[in-house]
C-alpha cells in the first residue's frame, strides 16, 4: 500500500473488503477454507460435486429429493448445439483451449431469450445450465485438441465423472471418478479472487450472468491464478528426475524466479485444498504409469525444500495448483486443459457470487489518483516534429 498525502492506494485492492457474503471463508492464517460454514475436507470427503453446487447457490445442502432433482436439472442440461460444436471445431486446433471457452462461453447466452434476470430463481436456472454445458463444452474443447471425435454425455453417470468420460472416452473407474470429483469440489469456489471479482465488476453493470461467467474465464487465463497449475507441472516436467530437484529451486530463487503453484495473496500457511491433493498422491502413485510416478517424487521434494525455504520465513507455502498436474496427467487430462477444467469446475463459485451480489448491487467504481500533466497545449499533426 502506497500513500500520497491523503490517498492510500491499495495495489491488487489488497487488504480492501468489497463485500459481505455468506458464500466462503478463506482463513489463510489457520488454513482452512468453508463454503457456506462446511470445512473444504469434510464436503470433499463425503459430498458429490452436485451437493457442493446445491449448497453454494442455495446457501444449504439439499435433502435427497432435492439432490436427485437437481442433479436431473444438471443432466438435462448437458448437451450444446451443433453451432457450438461447430464453433470449438473451428477454433479448437488453433486456439487455446481456454480461449476456446471463453467463446463458446460467450456464445451460449444466444441460446437464452432473456440472458438478464433480476429474479434469483430464473438467475439459478441460468446458472446450472452454464455449470452443465461448461463441462460439456471443455470436454468437447479437449477432444478436438487431440484430433477425436466430440463424444455425447453418458447419462448415468455424475456431473465429474462425466465430463471426464466426454474428454478421455473412457468410463472412470471408482477411484477416478472419485478423484475428479475432488478436483471439481475443491476448485469450485474460493472467495473474491481475480476471476470472480472480474465476474462481479461486470455483472456489477447488470450485464447478464453469461458476460460475467465469461469475463471470469478470461480472468482465469493467466499464469499468478488459473494458468499455474500449469506451468507448476511444467516446472516439474523440466526438472526431469527427482535428484534434479533441490538443485533446479535453489537456482530458481538465486534467479529470484517464482515458483508456480506457492503462495498466495491470502493463506500464509499451506494451502488446505494442496493437503488434500497431497492426500491423493499415495493413492495414485501405487496405479500411476513411471512418467507420473516421476512427477509426484518430485513434487513431494520440492514442496519439502519450498516449506524448509520459504514456509515459515516468508508465508509462502503450496496452493491448490502445486500437485494438481501429476494428478490431473493421472487422469488422463493433458496439461493444455487444467485452466479449463478449473473454469468447468469454478462456474458454480462465478454464478453464486453474482446473484448473491444481485440482491445488493452497487456498481464497482473504484479511483485512480491520476498523475500526470493537464491543459496540455494541442499542437495540430502537421506542426508536430
Ligand atoms: N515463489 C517464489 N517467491 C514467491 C512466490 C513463489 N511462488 N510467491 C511469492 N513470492 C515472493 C515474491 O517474489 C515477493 O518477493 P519480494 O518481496 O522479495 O519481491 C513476495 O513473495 C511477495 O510476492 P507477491 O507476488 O508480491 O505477493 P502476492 O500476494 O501478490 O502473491 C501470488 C500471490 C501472485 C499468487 C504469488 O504467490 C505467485 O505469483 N505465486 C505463483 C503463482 C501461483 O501459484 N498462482 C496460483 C495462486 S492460487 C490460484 O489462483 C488458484
Amino acid at each position: 500500500m502506497e500513500s500520497k498525502e491523503n490517498i492510500e492506494i491499495h495495489e491488487g485492492l489488497s487488504g480492501i473488503y468489497i463485500d459481505i457474503s455468506s458464500i466462503c471463508k478463506v482463513d489463510g492464517i489457520n488454513g482452512k477454507l468453508y463454503y457456506r460454514g462446511y470445512p473444504i475436507q469434510v464436503l470433499a470427503e463425503r459430498s458429490s460435486f452436485e451437493e457442493v453446487c446445491y449448497l453454494l447457490l442455495y446457501g444449504r445442502l439439499p435433502k435427497k429429493q432435492e439432490l436427485d432433482d437437481f442433479s436431473e436439472k444438471l443432466k438435462k442440461e448437458r448437451s450444446i448445439t451443433d453451432q457450438t460444436k461447430q464453433i470449438i471445431t473451428s477454433l479448437g486446433r488453433k486456439a487455446q483451449a481456454l480461449d476456446v471457452l471463453r467463446t463458446v462461453m460467450s456464445s451460449i447466452s444466444a441460446y437464452d431469450e432473456t440472458p438478464y434476470s433480476s429474479e434469483e430463481s430464473k438467475n439459478i436456472e441460468k446458472a446450472i445450465r452454464i455449470i452443465s454445458k461448461t463441462a460439456t463444452m471443455a470436454a468437447a474443447i479437449g477432444r478436438i485438441k487431440k484430433g477425436e471425435q466430440i463424444l455425447e454425455p453418458d447419462q448415468s453417470l455424475g456431473h465429474a465423472e462425466n465430463f471426464l468420460f466426454m474428454l478421455t472416452g473412457k468410463k472412470p473407474d471408482k477411484d477416478a471418478a472419485k478423484l475428479i470429483d475432488v478436483m471439481f469440489i475443491l476448485h469450485a469456489e474460493h472467495s473474491s479472487n481475480a476471476s470472480t471479482f472480474a465476474t462481479l465488476v461486470t455483472c456489477s453493470t447488470l450485464a447478464d450472468i453469461y458476460a460475467g461467467v465469461t469475463a471470469g474465464v478470461a480472468a482465469l487465463k493467466g499464469p499468478l491464478h488459473g494458468g499455474a497449475d500449469e506451468a507448476a507441472l511444467k516446472m516439474m516436467i523440466e526438472i526431469g528426475q527427482p535428484e534434479n530437484t533441490e538443485k533446479y529451486i535453489e537456482d530458481a530463487l538465486a534467479g529470484k524466479k517464482k515458483i508456480m503453484g506457492f503462495g498466495h495473496r491470502v493463506y500464509k500457511t499451506y494451502d488446505p485444498r494442496a493437503r488434500i491433493l497431497k492426500s491423493y498422491l499415495d493413492i495414485v502413485k501405487n496405479k500411476s504409469t513411471e512418467d507420473i510416478k516421476r512427477l509426484i517424487d518430485i513434487s513431494l521434494r520440492a514442496e519439502k525444500m519450498m516449506i524448509e525455504k520459504l514456509g515459515q520465513s516468508h508465508g509462502i507455502w503450496p496452493n491448490v495448483d502445486f500437485f494438481s498436474g501429476p494428478l490431473y496427467m493421472y487422469l488422463g487430462i493433458e496439461p493444455e486443459m487444467f485452466d479449463t477444467v478449473f473454469a468447468s469446475s469454478r462456474t458454480v463459485g462465478w454464478c453464486s457470487h453474482v446473484i448473491e451480489y444481485w440482491k445488493n448491487n452497487k456498481l464497482f467504481r473504484p479511483l485512480e489518483e491520476y498523475q500526470g500533466p493537464l491543459d496540455v497545449e494541442y499542437v495540430g499533426i502537421e506542426e508536430r516534429n
